[in-house]
């Protein structure tokens, strides 16, 4: 079987690179209001070596990630190079070489590779028009109500909100889309933005993903009280308008919906009630250089270290595939035999 399977068949197609776990907001479902730990990010190049190696395994998306992304200087002469790695621009096997180029029968030609980047949206505006020309192709944007105080009291940043509806807007008007805007629904905080939402996403012309709260929290608040389910999602919306389910790709994670007049479209991302880990295409690696096979993984694994060591591009991904081999069937969410991942989201990048 040509490209990257882990040992239940799933296919592994989408990578996440987390770029920094630094972020400028403090929202509540994933931070503390306090500064955390911090692992630390690596030079572009390191990044771009393994993004290399994996596309030549048969990546077809790179979603860069961080803490926030749009932070690192020099994210978008990053995209740029990683633009370079579609198959246009994909060396053939035979002009092997040292480092970061591809060598071995390990590689083959990936019929496309899809760049997306998810942000805050806080400082989006001024940066879309350079990120489209760099090459990205989509961006989907953090925000989790439609209302600035309420904004500001989940990020705990005051006056975010205007940055970020500016993000969403100039990344649709640079051809940054169809632009996502992710919303975290946590009861107790924005569970009444559903509605204000759904005329959002009509409005603005985005698609407005719900997802349901997940225990990745720094502050460990998660309960399953506080997570506002599909079922509930979909209830509170029909009362709005009606509303018809259209057809998802099998490794998406969203279920989407349409209104059945035709105008707006949302999501639903429910792991916590609907898992969708039988599916499951992604691996991701974080700012400092590891692999993780889940978000709910308890271990990482070392690929930074791997490439101090020396190991040659054949050599990582002779480690990648066992890596991919490890890759946990499920989450435990809810389960009596759940184990807390070990790190956080802000450490992951979603
Ligand atoms: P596109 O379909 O390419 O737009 O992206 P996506 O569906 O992968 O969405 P995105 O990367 O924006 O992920 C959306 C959210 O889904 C993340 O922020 C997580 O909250 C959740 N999510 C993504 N991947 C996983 C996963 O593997 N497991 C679980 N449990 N949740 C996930
Ligand atoms: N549960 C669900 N989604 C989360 N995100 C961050 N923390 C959580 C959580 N605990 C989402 C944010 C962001 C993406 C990176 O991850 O909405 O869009």
């Amino acid at each position: 079987m040509a490209g990257l399977h882990d040992k239940f068949g799933r296919a592994i197609t989408d990578l996440r690179i987390s770029v920094t776990d630094r972020c400028n907001y403090k929202c509540v479902y994933c931070r503390t209001g306090n500064e955390g730990a911090l692992y630390g990010d690596l030079p572009f190049a390191d990044y771009l070596r393994m993004a290399r190696v994996l596309v030549g395994m048969g990546i077809t998306k790179i979603r860069l990630t961080g803490g926030e992304p749009l932070l690192r200087n020099g994210i978008v002469g990053f995209v740029r190079e990683l633009a370079k790695l579609r198959p246009q621009g994909l060396k053939p096997p035979s002009s092997a070489g040292a480092n970061g180029t591809a060598e071995g029968a390990a590689f083959h030609a990936t019929p496309s590779l899809e760049i997306a980047l998810t942000t805050n949206g806080h400082l989006l505006a001024d940066m879309a028009q350079r990120l489209k020309d760099a090459g990205l192709d989509r961006v989907t944007v953090s925000m989790d109500a439609v209302d600035p105080d309420r904004s500001a009291r989940i990020t705990r940043v005051p006056n975010g909100f205007d940055h970020v509806l500016a993000g969403i807007r100039a990344a649709r008007e640079v051809g940054l889309g169809p632009v996502k805007v992710n919303c975290v629904l946590m009861r107790g905080f924005n569970e009444d933005q559903i509605i204000p939402f759904g005329m959002f996403a009509r409005e603005e012309n985005v698609i407005v993903r719900f997802i349901e709260f997940m225990p990745l929290e720094e502050g460990r608040t998660w309960a399953p009280s506080t997570v506002v389910t599909l079922d509930e999602i979909l209830a509170r919306m029909s009362e709005y308008l009606p509303v018809m389910e259209i057809e998802h790709g099998r490794s998406e994670t969203a279920r989407r919906y349409r209104f059945e007049d035709g105008i707006g479209e949302f999501g639903i991302i429910a792991p916590v009630s609907h898992p969708f880990c039988g599916h499951c295409s992604r691996i991701r690696i974080t700012s400092d250089g590891k692999i993780r096979t889940c978000l709910f993984s308890v271990w990482d694994h070392d690929l930074h270290a791997q490439m101090r060591r020396g190991a040659g591009d054949e050599e990582l991904a002779e480690f990648i595939r066992g890596v991919v081999m490890k890759k946990e069937e499920r989450h435990h969410i809810g389960e009596a035999d759940f184990v807390p991942a070990s790190r956080t989201m802000v450490h992951i990048g979603g």
